[in-house]
């Protein structure tokens, strides 16, 4: 199976050497190699948390669709979409949102800095805070979940979404099976953190960015606009904390960022070291340019590629989510037949976790059922009725639920802590095909 790569950017804004050096360069790099999966988003409805000015967010989706395209991305190798063309990802965010606890998002960086802003300047700690902000991190794991993603190139500031991600992957993969891989952030341990024009991190939130495709005397101006120490031509200077440092070597090989450190040390003049920044930047960038320009000019096109995208992304999201909403019940009520017997003067409380195969595939099927003791237990039975497995009572339906989605998920065999619970149990090959088949 190919390893596959997924990252999105928000459209908020002008992208900026910030999102192309820490996402889109290494992405588009990425999605060059075989076997390699690439899926690559806008990622709009994020957007709508930061800016409420729709000609704003349409107008960043074109130049940000355009820049992926001007950078080297070929939609027909990729999987190339808008966020808010798949509904199928606001569907799985709430689901996630149903296993995720609060604590874990009250514990999110950007919730966190907006909480502790309030409290500092003396407002109601959740002044201003949406509840996009808040659930910001479960839309994102719905985008990595969606497509089973397994690494995510992103930069520094988004490595704790995506341990969200993982801790929501694993609460659903518990309690109903493993659906989902555990993603893992990409990140390039050169760049890091890429400094804005004032040395804080580049961010349109800042108003410090460079935009990428800025015409190259405007590219020229916002780096000698750059924020440096007041350090006179010919005294040495530091290359730690140097935002044009920092951005050189971004850019640079590792022998040129070598010697752009010794000009460092040797008393280069500000001047000069931002003239060499910005050649050494530009000489990247300029090709590029030129397509980005003309996709700018003729919008209908950029459209078509990212409806092509869509269609392409739903042919796997569909069918995924409808196994999914399986997978928590959401199911057609026709297929209870299957699950419905006779249970004796048992109480019933819940339906069967059985497949949701017709009634004619007469498929295995686990019950589970509270008995006239108050305790929980589940049975599997075969097509005929004949039982396979019949448990011991369990203190909650969770722990009984548990068990059986363990069982389906792993088999009998490799349960073997659970054999203890089991007061019946039918040969281990019967077992075994019996979980294989609702697998
Ligand atoms: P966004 O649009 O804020 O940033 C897009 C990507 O650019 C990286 N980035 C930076 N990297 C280095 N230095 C900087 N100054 C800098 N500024 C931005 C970000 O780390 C990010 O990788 N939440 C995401 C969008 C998103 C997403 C996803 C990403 C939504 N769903 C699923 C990956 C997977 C974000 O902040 O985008």
């Amino acid at each position: 199976m190919n390893v596959r790569v997924l990252t999105g950017i928000k459209p908020s804004g002008t992208p900026h050497l910030g999102n192309y050096v820490g996402a889109i360069r290494p992405t588009v790099r990425a999605s060059r190699e075989s076997g390699i999966d690439s899926y690559l988003f806008l990622a709009d409805y994020h957007a709508l948390i930061s800016t409420h000015d729709p000609a704003r967010v349409q107008r960043s989706t074109l130049e940000i669709a355009a820049t992926w395209i001007a950078c080297g991305l070929d939609p027909e190798r990729v999987t190339f979409y808008r966020q808010s063309d798949i509904p199928e990802i606001p569907e799985l965010t709430w689901l996630l949102a149903c296993v995720c606890g609060k604590g874990l998002l009250n514990r999110a960086h950007a919730y966190k800095a907006a909480v502790d802003k309030n409290t500092a300047e003396g407002r109601d700690p959740d002044d201003g805070v949406t509840m996009g902000l808040f659930m910001y991190p479960v839309l994102m794991a719905a985008d990595i979940l969606m497509f089973n993603a397994h690494r995510v190139p992103v930069g520094r500031d988004q490595i704790q979404h995506i341990e969200m991600a993982r801790d929501l992957a694993s609460s659903f993969n518990h309690l109903y099976g493993p659906h989902f891989t555990l993603p893992e952030a990409v990140i390039d341990e050169q760049v890091a953190t890429l400094p804005g024009l004032d040395g804080r991190k580049m961010s349109k939130s800042y108003d410090n960015v460079i935009p990428l495709f800025a015409p190259r005397e405007q590219l020229r101006r916002l780096i000698m606009g750059i924020v440096t120490d007041s350090r006179a031509p010919g005294e040495p200077k530091a290359t730690d904390g140097s935002a044009v440092f920092q951005l050189y070597q971004a850019f640079a090989t590792a022998e040129e960022t070598a010697a752009f450190a010794r000009d460092f040390a040797a008393g280069i003049a500000w001047s000069e070291a931002k003239e060499r920044l910005f050649e050494r930047i530009d000489r990247e960038i300029a090709p590029m340019r030129a397509t980005y320009d003309e996709l700018m000019a003729h919008p209908a096109r950029v459209e078509a590629m990212l409806r092509a995208g869509a269609a392409k992304a739903r042919a796997e999201a569909t069918p995924f989510m409808a196994r999914l909403r399986a997978a928590v019940g959401l199911r057609p009520l026709d297929t209870l037949a299957t699950m419905v017997t006779a249970m004796g003067t048992a109480t019933s409380w819940g339906t069967a976790t059985a497949s949701t195969a017709p009634a004619k595939a007469a498929p295995p099927v686990f019950k589970q059922y509270r008995e006239a003791d108050g305790r929980f237990y589940f049975k599997l039975t075969d097509a005929k009725g004949h039982v396979l497995l019949q448990s011991t009572g369990f203190d909650s339906p969770k722990d009984a639920g548990q068990a059986v989605a363990r069982l389906k998920a792993e088999g009998w065999a490799a349960c073997a802590d659970l054999h203890g619970a089991v007061t019946a149990a039918a040969e281990a090959d019967k077992i075994e095909a019996a979980l294989a088949r609702l697998r």
